[in-house]
């Protein structure tokens, strides 16, 4: 009982400075800042605050033979994010969140979800076809999708998707 009256005092004195500080200059800062109010003209952004350029690199492809042209042009594209263990960790946590549903815990395309694929199954990621391509090629692939297979682009951030290629690279294939 004795501990809880303390409690109950100390509680009192932190907190009643506090409420007695109503009139700080800084109560104000929510009131004084600039902002716009009902009906007035919205303030020009400032330099610099609306992205115009950067972003992806990869462009959107409009037919399936460009986009198969593209997926080779791809191949150029270098990695920026080297294996380490600390990415393909990342790229587990990825792959597992993303991937898995469709291609499976093995990359075998058997996923639960992959298993409803009637016309074509997700591929097995450990066949030659995926572990052959170039990592660019596969950024392609993430990047804008590929037929029935989703895009990732908004899912995971560039460096992200290179995460996920170190992990389907090292993890999968039969050597
Ligand atoms: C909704 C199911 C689904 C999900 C989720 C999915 N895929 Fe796929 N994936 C497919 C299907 C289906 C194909 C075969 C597409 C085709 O060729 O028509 C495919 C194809 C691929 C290919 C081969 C592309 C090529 O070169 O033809 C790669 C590589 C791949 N997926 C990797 C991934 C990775 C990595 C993820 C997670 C970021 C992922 N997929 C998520 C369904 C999925």
């Amino acid at each position: 009982m004795m501990k809880h009256a303390n409690a109950l005092l100390v509680s009192l004195l932190i907190v009643m400075p506090c409420s007695l500080g109503w009139a700080y200059p800084w109560d104000q800062d929510m009131v004084d800042q600039p902002s716009e109010k009902a009906q007035e003209s919205i303030a020009p952004p400032g330099p610099g605050s609306v992205p115009i350029n950067g972003g992806e690199t990869v462009p959107l492809p409009l037919t399936e033979s460009q986009a198969s042209d593209m997926k080779d042009a791809a191949a150029a594209i270098e990695s920026p994010v080297p294996a380490t263990r600390e990415s393909i960790a990342r790229g587990r946590i990825f792959y597992e969140t993303h991937c898995l549903v469709c291609h499976g815990a093995e990359g075998r395309g058997d996923g639960l979800v992959g298993q409803k694929f009637i016309e074509k199954a997700p591929v097995d990621l450990n066949d030659p076809y995926t572990q052959d391509q170039a990592d660019g090629q596969l950024f392609f692939t993430l990047t804008r999708g590929r037929v029935k297979m989703p895009f990732y682009r908004d899912a995971l951030s560039p460096l992200e998707r290179w995460d996920v290629i170190n992990y389907v690279k090292t993890e999968f294939g039969d050597q």
